[in-house]
Protein backbone atom coordinates (compact mmCIF):
# COMPACT_ATOMS: atom_id res chain seq x y z
CA UNK A 1 0.00 0.00 0.00
CA UNK A 2 1.64 3.02 -1.06
CA UNK A 3 -0.96 5.05 0.24
CA UNK A 4 -4.11 6.04 2.09
CA UNK A 5 -6.82 8.63 0.62
CA UNK A 6 -8.98 9.62 3.17
CA UNK A 7 -11.73 11.66 2.28
CA UNK A 8 -13.61 10.96 6.06
CA UNK A 9 -17.16 12.07 7.12
CA UNK A 10 -18.63 15.64 5.90
CA UNK A 11 -20.38 17.00 8.60
CA UNK A 12 -20.71 20.45 7.19
CA UNK A 13 -20.36 22.01 3.49
CA UNK A 14 -21.29 25.44 2.69
CA UNK A 15 -19.48 26.19 -0.67
CA UNK A 16 -21.38 29.85 -0.80
CA UNK A 17 -21.44 32.92 1.19
CA UNK A 18 -18.82 35.49 2.52
CA UNK A 19 -17.03 32.66 4.64
CA UNK A 20 -17.26 29.09 2.42
CA UNK A 21 -16.08 25.96 4.05
CA UNK A 22 -16.31 22.23 4.25
CA UNK A 23 -15.58 20.13 7.64
CA UNK A 24 -14.51 16.26 7.63
CA UNK A 25 -14.26 13.75 10.40
CA UNK A 26 -11.63 12.07 10.39
CA UNK A 27 -8.17 12.77 11.61
CA UNK A 28 -5.38 11.94 8.97
CA UNK A 29 -2.43 12.61 11.38
CA UNK A 30 -3.92 9.81 13.50
CA UNK A 31 -4.39 7.59 10.67
CA UNK A 32 -0.96 7.94 9.38
CA UNK A 33 0.20 7.23 13.52
CA UNK A 34 -1.77 4.01 13.38
CA UNK A 35 -0.78 2.55 10.43
CA UNK A 36 2.45 3.95 9.02
CA UNK A 37 1.14 4.91 5.92
CA UNK A 38 1.28 7.93 3.75
CA UNK A 39 -2.49 9.69 3.75
CA UNK A 40 -3.67 12.12 1.97
CA UNK A 41 -6.75 13.87 3.18
CA UNK A 42 -8.71 17.37 3.03
CA UNK A 43 -9.70 16.96 -0.76
CA UNK A 44 -12.27 20.02 -1.07
CA UNK A 45 -10.52 22.33 0.55
CA UNK A 46 -7.79 24.04 -2.10
CA UNK A 47 -10.35 24.03 -4.58
CA UNK A 48 -12.99 26.01 -2.82
CA UNK A 49 -10.19 28.40 -2.08
CA UNK A 50 -9.77 28.94 -5.82
CA UNK A 51 -13.08 29.57 -6.00
CA UNK A 52 -15.12 26.44 -6.72
CA UNK A 53 -17.36 24.49 -4.81
CA UNK A 54 -15.31 21.87 -3.47
CA UNK A 55 -17.63 19.31 -4.67
CA UNK A 56 -18.65 17.17 -6.35
CA UNK A 57 -15.00 15.44 -6.73
CA UNK A 58 -15.61 12.07 -7.90
CA UNK A 59 -16.08 13.15 -11.75
CA UNK A 60 -12.73 13.49 -12.49
CA UNK A 61 -12.14 9.57 -11.80
CA UNK A 62 -15.35 8.71 -13.16
CA UNK A 63 -13.68 10.22 -16.97
CA UNK A 64 -10.85 8.47 -16.40
CA UNK A 65 -12.32 4.85 -15.25
CA UNK A 66 -15.68 4.90 -17.22
CA UNK A 67 -15.53 7.54 -19.53
CA UNK A 68 -16.58 5.74 -23.34
CA UNK A 69 -15.80 6.36 -26.56
CA UNK A 70 -19.07 5.18 -28.14
CA UNK A 71 -21.87 5.44 -25.12
CA UNK A 72 -23.00 8.71 -23.72
CA UNK A 73 -22.63 7.66 -19.74
CA UNK A 74 -23.91 9.02 -16.47
CA UNK A 75 -22.03 8.07 -13.47
CA UNK A 76 -25.13 8.48 -10.66
CA UNK A 77 -23.55 8.18 -7.18
CA UNK A 78 -26.88 7.73 -4.40
CA UNK A 79 -25.18 8.85 -1.42
CA UNK A 80 -27.14 10.88 1.13
CA UNK A 81 -26.66 13.89 -1.57
CA UNK A 82 -26.91 12.40 -5.02
CA UNK A 83 -24.52 13.79 -7.80
CA UNK A 84 -24.17 13.05 -11.30
CA UNK A 85 -21.30 13.06 -13.42
CA UNK A 86 -22.28 13.30 -17.31
CA UNK A 87 -19.55 11.84 -19.86
CA UNK A 88 -20.49 12.30 -23.42
CA UNK A 89 -18.98 9.78 -25.62
CA UNK A 90 -15.67 10.38 -27.05
CA UNK A 91 -13.52 12.95 -24.83
CA UNK A 92 -13.41 16.15 -26.49
CA UNK A 93 -15.84 18.58 -24.14
CA UNK A 94 -15.40 18.67 -20.73
CA UNK A 95 -16.61 16.67 -18.03
CA UNK A 96 -19.96 18.01 -16.49
CA UNK A 97 -21.35 16.96 -12.79
CA UNK A 98 -23.59 18.78 -10.29
CA UNK A 99 -25.93 17.27 -7.04
CA UNK A 100 -28.78 16.76 -8.03
CA UNK A 101 -30.28 17.22 -4.41
CA UNK A 102 -31.23 14.58 -1.66
CA UNK A 103 -30.62 10.53 -2.84
CA UNK A 104 -31.05 8.98 0.85
CA UNK A 105 -30.72 11.98 2.91
CA UNK A 106 -34.34 13.27 3.31
CA UNK A 107 -35.49 9.66 3.25
CA UNK A 108 -32.86 8.74 6.45
CA UNK A 109 -33.78 11.87 7.66
CA UNK A 110 -37.86 10.90 7.83
CA UNK A 111 -37.49 6.91 8.33
CA UNK A 112 -35.30 7.99 11.13
CA UNK A 113 -37.55 10.17 12.90
CA UNK A 114 -40.86 7.67 12.46
CA UNK A 115 -39.23 4.72 13.36
CA UNK A 116 -35.65 4.88 15.11
CA UNK A 117 -34.00 3.03 12.57
CA UNK A 118 -31.33 4.91 10.64
CA UNK A 119 -32.41 4.24 7.11
CA UNK A 120 -35.65 2.48 5.22
CA UNK A 121 -34.27 -0.34 4.60
CA UNK A 122 -35.23 -1.89 1.15
CA UNK A 123 -37.61 0.62 1.06
CA UNK A 124 -40.14 -1.57 3.04
CA UNK A 125 -41.66 1.87 5.00
CA UNK A 126 -42.09 3.47 1.69
CA UNK A 127 -43.74 0.33 0.15
CA UNK A 128 -46.50 0.85 2.44
CA UNK A 129 -47.57 4.45 1.30
CA UNK A 130 -48.07 5.78 -1.78
CA UNK A 131 -46.79 8.91 -4.03
CA UNK A 132 -48.62 12.40 -3.25
CA UNK A 133 -48.63 13.88 -6.27
CA UNK A 134 -49.51 17.80 -4.33
CA UNK A 135 -46.42 17.21 -1.48
CA UNK A 136 -43.96 15.62 -4.45
CA UNK A 137 -44.69 18.72 -6.97
CA UNK A 138 -44.43 20.78 -3.74
CA UNK A 139 -41.20 19.70 -3.31
CA UNK A 140 -39.75 19.69 -6.69
CA UNK A 141 -40.54 23.31 -6.84
CA UNK A 142 -37.54 24.39 -4.75
CA UNK A 143 -35.08 26.58 -6.33
CA UNK A 144 -32.32 24.36 -6.12
CA UNK A 145 -33.83 21.69 -7.94
CA UNK A 146 -34.09 24.38 -10.93
CA UNK A 147 -30.43 26.92 -10.61
CA UNK A 148 -28.36 25.69 -13.23
CA UNK A 149 -24.68 23.81 -12.28
CA UNK A 150 -22.07 24.25 -11.05
CA UNK A 151 -24.36 23.59 -7.96
CA UNK A 152 -23.47 21.39 -4.44
CA UNK A 153 -25.87 20.81 -1.51
CA UNK A 154 -25.59 18.99 1.58
CA UNK A 155 -27.57 18.18 4.74
CA UNK A 156 -27.58 21.48 6.10
CA UNK A 157 -30.36 21.96 3.64
CA UNK A 158 -32.05 18.40 2.85
CA UNK A 159 -32.85 17.28 6.21
CA UNK A 160 -35.97 17.10 8.43
CA UNK A 161 -36.30 20.31 9.32
CA UNK A 162 -36.72 20.61 5.05
CA UNK A 163 -39.16 17.95 5.30
CA UNK A 164 -41.34 19.48 8.34
CA UNK A 165 -41.14 23.10 6.39
CA UNK A 166 -42.85 21.50 3.43
CA UNK A 167 -44.90 19.05 5.47
CA UNK A 168 -46.94 22.46 7.01
CA UNK A 169 -48.57 23.06 3.67
CA UNK A 170 -49.40 19.32 3.62
CA UNK A 171 -50.34 18.37 7.39
CA UNK A 172 -52.85 15.31 6.77
CA UNK A 173 -50.31 13.40 4.79
CA UNK A 174 -49.18 9.72 6.44
CA UNK A 175 -45.95 9.01 7.44
CA UNK A 176 -45.95 6.42 4.70
CA UNK A 177 -46.79 8.58 1.90
CA UNK A 178 -43.95 11.04 2.96
CA UNK A 179 -41.24 8.22 3.22
CA UNK A 180 -42.69 7.12 -0.61
CA UNK A 181 -42.98 10.22 -1.89
CA UNK A 182 -39.44 11.53 -0.47
CA UNK A 183 -38.34 8.42 -2.48
CA UNK A 184 -39.99 9.46 -5.54
CA UNK A 185 -38.13 12.61 -5.48
CA UNK A 186 -35.04 11.32 -5.46
CA UNK A 187 -36.04 9.79 -8.41
CA UNK A 188 -37.65 12.70 -9.98
CA UNK A 189 -35.85 15.20 -9.22
CA UNK A 190 -32.54 13.53 -10.74
CA UNK A 191 -34.48 12.69 -14.05
CA UNK A 192 -35.58 16.04 -14.42
CA UNK A 193 -32.22 17.54 -14.44
CA UNK A 194 -30.23 14.82 -16.54
CA UNK A 195 -28.80 15.79 -19.62
CA UNK A 196 -29.97 15.63 -23.20
CA UNK A 197 -28.77 13.07 -25.03
CA UNK A 198 -30.36 10.29 -27.57
CA UNK A 199 -28.62 7.54 -25.67
CA UNK A 200 -27.75 7.91 -22.87
CA UNK A 201 -26.75 4.56 -20.02
CA UNK A 202 -27.44 6.04 -15.86
CA UNK A 203 -24.85 3.97 -14.35
CA UNK A 204 -25.63 4.18 -10.58
CA UNK A 205 -23.50 3.62 -7.42
CA UNK A 206 -23.43 4.11 -3.87
CA UNK A 207 -25.82 2.74 -0.77
CA UNK A 208 -28.83 3.69 -2.84
CA UNK A 209 -28.27 1.00 -5.03
CA UNK A 210 -28.91 -1.37 -2.76
CA UNK A 211 -32.81 -0.02 -2.16
CA UNK A 212 -34.48 -1.95 -4.73
CA UNK A 213 -37.86 1.10 -4.85
CA UNK A 214 -35.66 3.39 -5.42
CA UNK A 215 -33.83 1.69 -7.94
CA UNK A 216 -37.01 1.21 -9.75
CA UNK A 217 -38.68 4.05 -9.37
CA UNK A 218 -35.37 5.80 -10.51
CA UNK A 219 -35.84 3.42 -13.61
CA UNK A 220 -39.40 4.47 -14.42
CA UNK A 221 -38.53 8.04 -13.69
CA UNK A 222 -35.44 7.91 -16.36
CA UNK A 223 -37.55 6.58 -19.19
CA UNK A 224 -36.06 6.44 -22.15
CA UNK A 225 -32.41 6.22 -21.07
CA UNK A 226 -31.48 2.82 -19.20
CA UNK A 227 -30.53 2.54 -15.72
CA UNK A 228 -28.06 0.19 -14.45
CA UNK A 229 -24.89 -0.02 -11.70
CA UNK A 230 -21.33 0.42 -12.26
CA UNK A 231 -21.11 -3.20 -11.90
CA UNK A 232 -21.54 -3.66 -15.44
CA UNK A 233 -18.77 -0.92 -16.09
CA UNK A 234 -16.90 -3.83 -13.86
CA UNK A 235 -16.79 -2.10 -10.54
CA UNK A 236 -19.22 -2.78 -7.51
CA UNK A 237 -21.42 0.31 -6.80
CA UNK A 238 -20.06 0.54 -3.10
CA UNK A 239 -16.60 0.61 -4.45
CA UNK A 240 -16.99 3.59 -6.36
CA UNK A 241 -16.56 6.53 -4.10
CA UNK A 242 -13.20 4.58 -2.16
CA UNK A 243 -11.99 3.95 -5.53
CA UNK A 244 -12.11 7.54 -6.50
CA UNK A 245 -10.48 8.95 -3.53
CA UNK A 246 -7.90 6.19 -3.32
CA UNK A 247 -7.32 7.87 -7.33
CA UNK A 248 -7.44 11.37 -5.88
CA UNK A 249 -4.78 10.31 -3.11
CA UNK A 250 -3.07 9.32 -6.50
CA UNK A 251 -3.03 12.35 -8.25
CA UNK A 252 -1.78 14.01 -5.52
CA UNK A 253 1.45 12.18 -4.74
CA UNK A 254 2.16 12.47 -8.48
CA UNK A 255 1.73 16.52 -8.23
CA UNK A 256 -1.22 15.74 -10.66
CA UNK A 257 -4.49 18.11 -10.28
CA UNK A 258 -7.61 16.18 -9.25
CA UNK A 259 -10.27 18.59 -9.28
CA UNK A 260 -12.26 19.57 -11.91
CA UNK A 261 -13.00 22.81 -12.85
CA UNK A 262 -16.15 22.92 -15.13
CA UNK A 263 -17.62 20.78 -12.53
CA UNK A 264 -16.52 22.58 -9.30
CA UNK A 265 -16.46 26.12 -10.91
CA UNK A 266 -12.78 26.62 -9.13
CA UNK A 267 -10.50 29.17 -11.25
CA UNK A 268 -8.46 26.29 -12.62
CA UNK A 269 -6.98 22.75 -11.96
CA UNK A 270 -5.34 22.01 -8.27
CA UNK A 271 -3.63 19.89 -6.41
CA UNK A 272 -5.84 18.42 -3.78
CA UNK A 273 -5.38 17.71 -0.59
CA UNK A 274 -2.72 17.46 2.04
CA UNK A 275 -0.02 14.68 2.56
CA UNK A 276 0.98 13.05 6.09
CA UNK A 277 4.03 10.99 5.86
CA UNK A 278 5.03 8.46 7.91
N1 LIG B 1 -30.61 -2.11 1.98
C1 LIG B 1 -30.79 -0.79 1.88
N2 LIG B 1 -32.04 -0.29 1.73
C2 LIG B 1 -32.26 1.04 1.64
N3 LIG B 1 -31.28 1.95 1.70
C3 LIG B 1 -30.02 1.52 1.84
C4 LIG B 1 -29.70 0.14 1.94
N4 LIG B 1 -28.34 0.03 2.07
C5 LIG B 1 -27.85 1.31 2.06
N5 LIG B 1 -28.84 2.21 1.93
C6 LIG B 1 -28.76 3.67 1.88
O1 LIG B 1 -27.45 4.06 1.53
C7 LIG B 1 -26.99 5.09 2.42
C8 LIG B 1 -25.48 5.08 2.49
O2 LIG B 1 -24.97 5.31 1.21
P1 LIG B 1 -23.50 5.88 0.98
O3 LIG B 1 -23.25 5.83 -0.48
O4 LIG B 1 -22.54 5.18 1.87
O5 LIG B 1 -23.70 7.39 1.47
P2 LIG B 1 -22.63 8.57 1.79
O6 LIG B 1 -21.42 8.28 0.93
O7 LIG B 1 -23.33 9.82 1.42
O8 LIG B 1 -22.36 8.48 3.25
C9 LIG B 1 -27.69 4.80 3.72
O9 LIG B 1 -27.83 5.95 4.49
C10 LIG B 1 -29.05 4.28 3.24
O10 LIG B 1 -29.93 5.35 3.06
MG1 LIG C 1 -20.78 8.96 -0.62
Amino acid sequence: IRAIGSHGQTIRHQPTGPHPFSIQLGDPSRITELTGITTVADFRRRDMAAGGEGAPLAPAFHRAFFGSASEDRCILNLGGIANISWLPAGDASPVMGFDTGPANALMDAWCHSHTGRPYDENGELAREGSVDVGLLEDMLSDAYFLREPPKSTGKEKFNLEWITTVLKRHPDVSAQDVQRTLLALTAESIARQLPESHSLTIYACGGGTQNPLLMQELAKACVPHRVCTTRELGLDPQWVEPAAFAWLARQTLDGLPGNTPSVTGAAGPRILGAIYQP
